[in-house]
């Protein structure tokens, strides 16, 4: 049976790698996949392929594409198209760092480590700017029916299709605004959490209500705040059953539906995007029959 990549439902970890490749070798690239189907366990290590990668092997998995175009978006919506993308789990980031390197030099030469992002559990769940991350998600079954692709028996099966944005903070600007007007640019508030009647519409969580679509918009958000230097944020994942979800919300967001930007946007701002596909597991391995492998 297809089932989804477990750390995809899990809780997020106390620590995680963010890594991603691009194609450095072509004619090297099938040979990755039985290291792929062998070492990805889906708990510890959570792997999405980008439309480079499936392309490159004459492939086709239905629904992924490079990314979103939202026509009229407010505001810059910067993406880049990735090979791979792992999402390296754990409890201790010196054993995180070491299974980095272990990835990049097995990928070799077929592909190149791209980008590495450190990220980390604030508290119990929280963005940097204090607020709590992931109340309104779906959970149990609805988690599963959100996050993963649900028709019976096709290779999609239990397969995930992950949209990947990193936001970085400015805090400054953040912390010069009152607590109210931290509220309202959320639409909660911080100290309980409570949702607010009279937030603007401006507010995040108006913006992305998910049952206030048509079809509802729902998706498992995975996100963890991310630093590198002096430079933080946060890195948010959203999994779904295909990208439909994610782009409504972002469409909205990006004030192109009516002119009202999300109001996020005063203090942090998305520096890239990335849309790849996690394949289901079958046997507790990775199953990547759409790109021509069999199981082991
Ligand atoms: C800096 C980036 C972001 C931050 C700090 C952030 C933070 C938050 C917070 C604090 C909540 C309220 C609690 C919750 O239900 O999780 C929330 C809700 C939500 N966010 Fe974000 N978010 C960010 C980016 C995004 C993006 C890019 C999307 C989608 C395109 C998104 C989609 C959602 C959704 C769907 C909800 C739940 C809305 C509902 O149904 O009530 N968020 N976010």
């Amino acid at each position: 049976m297809r089932v989804a990549q477990t750390g995809i439902l899990a809780e997020t970890p106390s620590h995680a790698i963010y890594v991603s490749y691009q194609i450095a070798d072509f004619s090297a690239l099938a040979a990755v996949l039985p290291d792929l189907q062998q070492y990805v366990d889906g708990e510890g290590c959570v792997a999405g392929l980008g439309a480079s990668f499936v392309n490159a092997l004459q492939a086709s998995v239905p629904g992924l594409s490079d990314g979103f175009d939202i026509p009229g978006s407010r505001v810059t919506l910067p993406q880049q198209s990735i090979a791979l993308w792992l999402w390296l789990r754990g409890e201790d980031r010196g054993d995180l760092l070491l299974a980095e390197r272990v990835w990049t030099q097995r990928l070799a030469p077929a592909l190149v480590r791209y980008q590495r992002i450190d990220a980390f559990r604030h508290g119990d769940g929280r963005d940097l700017t204090g607020y709590k991350d992931g109340t309104e998600n779906p959970v149990d079954e609805l988690a599963i029916a959100a996050a993963c692709v649900s028709s019976a028996n096709t290779a999609l099966t239990g397969s995930s299709f992950a949209a990947i944005q990193q936001w970085l903070h400015q805090f400054e600007r953040f912390e010069a605004m009152t607590s109210e007007a931290q509220d309202h640019a959320i639409g909660r508030r911080r100290c309980d959490d409570v949702e607010l009647e009279d937030a603007p519409t401006s507010a995040h969580v108006k913006r992305t209500a998910q049952e206030d679509f048509e079809p509802e918009a729902f998706v498992l958000r995975r996100s963890m705040p991310w630093s590198a230097g002096n430079r933080a944020g946060l890195m948010f994942v959203a999994f779904g059953h295909s990208f439909q979800a994610f782009e409504a919300q972002l469409t909205r967001m990006s004030g192109a539906e009516d002119g009202v930007v999300d109001a996020l946007f005063q203090f942090s701002q998305p520096v890239t995007s990335h849309y790849v596909w996690c394949p289901p597991m079958i046997d507790g391995q990775l199953d990547l029959s759409l790109l021509g492998l069999q199981q082991a």
